[in-house]
């Protein structure tokens, strides 16, 4: 299949890019997490309920365990009431993923004083440290990122990679939405947790592919790595990409450290071959710096007519971050009906689309947030879009459409009756292919899925549920907002409301 031709189908005829007759063999289901069958470094269970450090000192083992567990860590043990599949419960992070497979691993160039300066994979399920590869990698890293960041005064950087076969063996091409979308989620969920610190985190979605795997010793087929995240105390320089270095190759990069391959187990016997992921991903890579590139944010406005609702100034929450991490869940069937009021509203759409790290300013400017709002006090019931500029509504088309959202559904768990605000982010999925190839689909979803995660945290500080969800037809839902004839299109749909959890039981999983 043509890469456009797959991509276009994966974003609006999901259904006919995955066999009919496909079977999840859960038999033989992957972990939601590597392990490396190599020794491990315990990181502390005792997380702090505030993370907040006042110290200049570069960051203890312990911090960084931390700063890994709030990101991507076992957080909550939830039993049901009901089995799902046949096992009575399931382990959550404080992250959501699609079918909650966690597609994402987390490795790190750590350079602290307390264990040897070197890569490191985060063991999800032992919270616990992996030394792959020890040493000082600040300048193959800098060549790796094309000299865009000053690597040397960086205590660390994170590598978000993606396993391709953890939720290929459920969902089959329709995995390579979700990657794009969980790496986005969990980089949102990172961006966040080095704020509350504070540490300096700036996200990198360009750099020589291979080389980095090759540093982590990945195979860029099976797993690969999607964004890297230099972290410092002090905020980072960073250097333009079209000042025009020397390029540099990942071949180059890669004949010059020896290869490393550590066994590791992820309990899957069989791993079926997964062709179109494989194609449209290697064709995504960047094998050169010359193949960098500005990804120019060019905003398409959605039509809309003139009227519109300046919204009141938004409301600060009293809830720590960490009951605001605890408490977000997407809510499925509890959903309960009710409504939101105009200062809830605007907090959490200004909150979202409002960025204080400076290298975001103009990252997010080709993206939308939009909705269905059904419950709002004093807002008619409607189609709008928000504008983060005059911080006010734009009304697309006034009406009661919850009968047309829920009819879009491809499974009706959720009852869009009961939430009051009905949200999708928008965009053009393959903004700047022009220039970056089929590497522009991987970034639109990953910064989709940072705008998710922050828009959940925020419905959360506020009491109330958000469930992201890619199971409704994006091609009708794209009608009542307009979208005909523009290459926009609904990237993802989250309703928020108020909910009351039945038939679940959690339980925390820290000491
Ligand atoms: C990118 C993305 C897509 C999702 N799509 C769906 C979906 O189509 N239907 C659904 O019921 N849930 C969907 N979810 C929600 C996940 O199933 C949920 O996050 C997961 O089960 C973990 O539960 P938690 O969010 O309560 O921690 C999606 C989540 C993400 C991040």
């Amino acid at each position: 299949m043509h890469l456009h031709t797959f991509l276009s189908h994966l974003q609006h005829h999901p259904e006919t890019i995955r066999p009919s007759d496909w079977e999840v063999n859960w038999n033989d289901a992957p972990l939601p997490f590597k392990q490396y069958i190599l020794p491990k470094i315990a990181l502390s269970m005792e997380i702090p309920l505030d993370l907040k450090r006042e110290s200049s000192h570069i960051p203890t083992i312990d911090e960084i365990g931390y700063f890994l567990w709030y990101i991507y860590g076992l957080t909550k043990i939830i039993h049901t009431s009901y089995p799902i599949k046949e096992e009575q419960y399931t382990l959550r992070r404080f992250v959501p993923s699609g079918g909650a497979l966690y597609p994402n691993e987390l490795y790190l160039y750590l350079k602290t004083k307390d264990i040897p300066n070197g890569i490191y994979h985060y063991d999800v399920s032992h919270h616990a440290l992996v030394l792959l590869r020890e040493g000082n990698f600040d300048s193959f890293l800098a060549e790796a990122l094309g000299y865009q960041c000053d690597i040397s005064p960086c205590f660390a950087t994170v590598f978000v990679s993606v396993f391709f076969w953890k939720n290929f063996f459920k969902y089959h091409n329709f995995s390579y939405r979700l990657q794009g979308l969980d790496s986005g989620v969990l980089l949102g969920q990172l961006l966040e947790v080095a704020k509350q610190i504070p540490y300096q985190a700036t996200i990198y979605d360009q750099f020589l592919d291979e080389a980095i795997n090759h540093l982590l010793g990945l195979s860029t087929n099976q797993e690969s790595t999607y964004a890297v995240i230099p972290l410092s105390l002090t905020p980072q320089k960073t250097h333009h990409l079209s000042i025009k270095q020397e390029h540099i190759t990942s071949h180059e990069l890669c004949v010059s450290l020896p290869k490393i391959k550590h066994p590791y187990q992820m309990n899957s016997k069989k791993i079926l071959p997964y062709p179109e992921v494989e194609k449209i991903h290697l064709s995504s890579i960047q094998t050169t710096t010359e193949n960098f590139c500005d990804s120019k944010s060019i905003c398409s406005p959605i039509l809309h007519r003139n009227k519109c609702i300046t919204l009141p100034p938004n409301q600060t929450s009293s809830l720590s971050f960490y009951t605001i991490c605890q408490n977000r869940t997407s809510p499925g069937q509890d959903f309960r009906f009710g409504s939101i009021s105009q200062p809830q509203l605007a907090t959490l759409l200004q909150k979202t689309m409002e960025h204080d790290l400076h290298h975001l300013e103009h990252y997010f400017s080709d993206l939308k947030l939009a909705g269905y709002l059904h419950q709002v006090d004093e807002v008619p019931k409607g189609m709008y879009t928000y504008d983060v500029q005059t911080h006010s509504l734009h009304l697309i088309q006034e009406g009661n459409f919850h009968v047309h959202l829920q009819q879009c559904l491809t499974d009706a768990h959720i009852n869009l009756f009961q939430t009051p605000i009905c949200l999708h982010i928008i965009g053009d999925p393959i903004a700047n292919q022009e220039t970056l190839g089929p590497r522009s689909y991987r970034m639109q979803q990953m910064k989709t899925g940072i705008l998710v995660q922050r828009l959940l945290l925020i419905a959360s500080s506020l009491g109330f549920g958000g469930h992201p969800l890619l199971g409704y037809d994006a091609k009708s839902v794209d009608q009542l907002y307009q979208l005909d004839g523009t290459k926009q299109t609904s990237l993802i749909q989250i309703p928020i409301g108020p909910f009351q959890r039945y038939g679940q039981y959690e339980g925390s999983l820290h000491a």
